[in-house]
C-alpha cells in the first residue's frame, strides 16, 4: 500500500489537490471515511466540503436500507455534469453497497462517470485503483475479501474531542432482514492491547470521549475463544488516567451478560446509558427475524439493569412492518415501549434487501399500514419521551459540549452521560469540554438547564 500511495503523492504533488469524502450509514462505515482520508492525506490531498471544488469524491455508501442506496445512485447520477466540466476528476465508490456484486456491476455498466468501485474489505486496494486512474486506466473495481489493514490505517478525524474506535469488524448474526454480514463479512476482533493503546494516545491528545464502535460489541473476542472479552476490555479502558467518557455500541441483547451490566456500574468512566436494539416487541416476529431472544429475555435483561438503577437510560432500534408483522405483533411493540420507556427509538421501516432470509418471506402487510404504524409509533414515542425527559429536572448533568444549538441562538448543546441531548445558556468556546449544568426544563428531544 506504501508504494502506491508514494506514488500518488508524486503525480498530485503536496496538499493542492483536493478530495471530497462523503460517508453514510452507520458510526462504523463513518471510521472507515475517516480511514480513506488518511490514506488520500498521505498521497497528498487536502480535503474540501464542496464537491464542485474537488479533484477526487469518495462516495463511502449504506446498504442497509434501500432508500440509502437509492439516494446514492441519485447523487451518483448528478455527479454526471461535475465530470463533464472538469474530466480530470476521479469519482470512486467505497462502503457496503460496492460490496454487493450485483451493485459493482450495476455501477460499471450504466454510471460511466464512476472511476472505480472498492469493497468494504478491500480498502487497502484503493490507493492502487487510483493509481491506475491517475495513470489513465478507464475503470477498476476490487470487491474482494482481505485481511483488515486497520491497525496501520491513520485515521483523519472528524471531531478533535469525540473519537470512534472499532473494536471489532463484520458480524455472524445473520438476523433475516439485515444485509450487514453479506457485505462486512464474520466477525474479526482486533487486538485488545491496539486497541488500549490507541485509546490512551487519544485520551492523551485530548480527545474526551471514546466510542468503541462493532455490530455486537458483546460478542467481541469471541472469534479467538475469549470468554467475557468485552467486560474486561471495558475495565481496562476504564483504568486509562485522564478525564473522558467510554461509549459503545451496538449490544445485542442475548449477549447482554449479567457481567456486562455489572460493569458498566462498576466503570466510572463507562457511560450509564445503553443502546439496546430490541427490533420487535413480539416473540414471534423476533423468531422470524432470527435475534435469538423472546420478549421476556429482553424484559429480563432490562430489569436487571433497572434493579440497580430505576432510572438508568435506554435507547432501541425498532422496525416497524416487517414481513406479515400482524397488529398483535405491533401492539406488542407498543406495550414493551410503555414497559421499558427508552429515552429515545431510532425506527425503520422495513425494507426489503436481496439476499437476505427475510426478503424470500411473503409480505401480506400492505405499504400504508406500514406507514400507519410507524407514525403511531412516533407519536408513541414522543409522548414517552417528554414523561420521561421530566425525571431529568432538578439534577445535575455532566454534560460534554458539541456544537451550538441550531434552534436557539447563545446556547450551545451536548450530550449528557446518559446520552440526553441538552441545551445550556453559553458560547462556542465551550465547545469540546465537559460542564456540570443543572437541568431546569424538558422538551421531549432535549433538557435545558443552566451551567454551574
Ligand atoms: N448490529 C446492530 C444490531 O444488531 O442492533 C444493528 C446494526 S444495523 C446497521 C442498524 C439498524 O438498522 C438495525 O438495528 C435495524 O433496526 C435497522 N435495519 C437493519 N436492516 C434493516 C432492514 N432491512 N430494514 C429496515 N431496517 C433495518
Ligand atoms: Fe445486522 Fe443483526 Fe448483525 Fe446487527 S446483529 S448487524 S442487525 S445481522
Ligand atoms: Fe450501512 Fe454498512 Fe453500516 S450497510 S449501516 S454502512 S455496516
Amino acid at each position: 500500500m506504501e508504494r502506491y500511495i508514494n506514488e500518488i503523492r508524486q503525480i498530485v504533488g503536496d496538499g493542492e489537490k483536493l478530495a471530497y469524502v462523503r460517508s453514510f450509514g452507520c458510526q462504523l462505515n463513518i471510521s472507515d471515511g475517516e480511514k480513506i482520508k488518511g490514506m488520500l492525506k498521505n498521497a497528498g490531498y487536502s480535503f474540501t466540503d464542496d464537491e464542485n471544488k474537488a479533484d477526487i469524491i469518495i462516495l463511502n455508501t449504506c446498504a442497509v436500507r434501500e432508500n440509502a442506496e437509492d439516494r446514492v445512485f441519485g447523487i451518483v447520477g448528478s455527479m454526471k455534469k461535475l465530470k463533464e466540466i472538469k474530466p480530470s476528476l476521479i469519482i470512486g465508490i467505497s462502503g457496503c453497497m460496492t460490496a454487493q456484486e450485483h451493485i459493482a456491476e450495476k455501477i460499471k455498466k450504466s454510471y460511466p462517470q464512476v472511476d472505480f468501485v472498492v469493497g468494504t474489505s478491500a480498502l487497502s486496494s484503493m490507493p492502487k485503483l487510483l493509481l491506475d486512474c491517475l495513470n489513465g486506466q478507464k475503470f477498476g473495481a476490487d470487491i474482494a475479501e482481505y485481511e483488515d489493514f486497520s491497525e496501520e490505517a491513520e485515521q483523519v478525524r472528524e471531531s478533535g474531542f469525540k473519537a470512534s474506535v472499532p473494536i471489532m469488524f463484520g458480524c455472524n448474526n445473520f438476523c433475516t432482514y439485515c444485509i450487514v454480514p453479506y457485505v462486512r463479512g464474520r466477525e474479526r476482533s482486533r487486538r485488545q492491547e491496539d486497541i488500549v493503546s490507541e485509546v490512551k494516545n487519544l485520551v492523551h491528545n485530548g480527545y474526551k470521549e471514546i466510542m468503541l464502535l462493532g455490530q455486537n460489541v458483546n460478542s467481541y473476542g469471541n472469534d479467538s475463544g475469549r470468554k467475557n472479552a468485552f467486560p474486561e476490555l471495558l475495565r481496562e479502558l476504564n483504568n486509562i488516567e485522564g478525564d473522558f467518557i467510554i461509549r459503545f455500541m451496538s449490544s445485542h441483547p442475548k449477549d447482554a451478560s449479567k457481567e456486562l451490566i455489572d460493569t458498566i456500574f462498576e466503570c466510572d468512566k463507562v457511560a450509564k446509558h445503553l443502546h439496546l436494539p430490541l427490533q420487535s416487541g413480539s416473540s414471534d416476529v423476533l423468531n422470524r427475524m432470527n435475534r435469538r431472544y423472546t420478549a421476556e429475555k429482553y424484559l429480563e435483561t432490562v430489569d436487571y439493569i433497572r434493579s440497580k438503577d430505576s432510572q438508568f437510560s435506554l435507547t432501541t432500534d425498532l422496525i416497524v412492518g416487517f414481513p406479515n408483522e400482524s397488529d398483535e405483533d405491533f401492539q406488542a411493540t407498543l406495550d414493551i415501549i410503555k414497559r421499558v420507556k427508552f429515552d429515545n427509538i431510532y425506527s425503520f421501516i422495513y425494507s426489503k434487501r436481496s439476499g437476505t432470509k427475510a426478503a424470500e418471506m411473503t409480505d401480506f402487510t400492505s405499504d400504508e399500514v406500514k406507514g400507519q404504524r410507524m407514525r403511531k409509533l412516533l407519536e408513541f414515542q414522543r409522548e414517552i419521551s417528554s414523561e420521561n425527559y421530566r425525571r431529568f429536572i432538578g439534577r445535575k448533568m455532566r454534560v460534554l459540549v458539541d456544537d451550538v444549538s441550531k434552534k436557539r441562538d447563545g446556547f450551545v448543546s451536548g450530550k449528557s452521560n446518559e446520552f440526553i441531548i441538552v441545551e445550556f445558556e453559553g458560547d462556542k468556546s465551550l465547545i469540546g469540554q465537559f460542564v456540570d449544568v443543572e437541568i431546569i426544563d424538558s422538551m421531549n428531544w432535549a433538557v435545558s438547564g443552566r451551567m454551574i
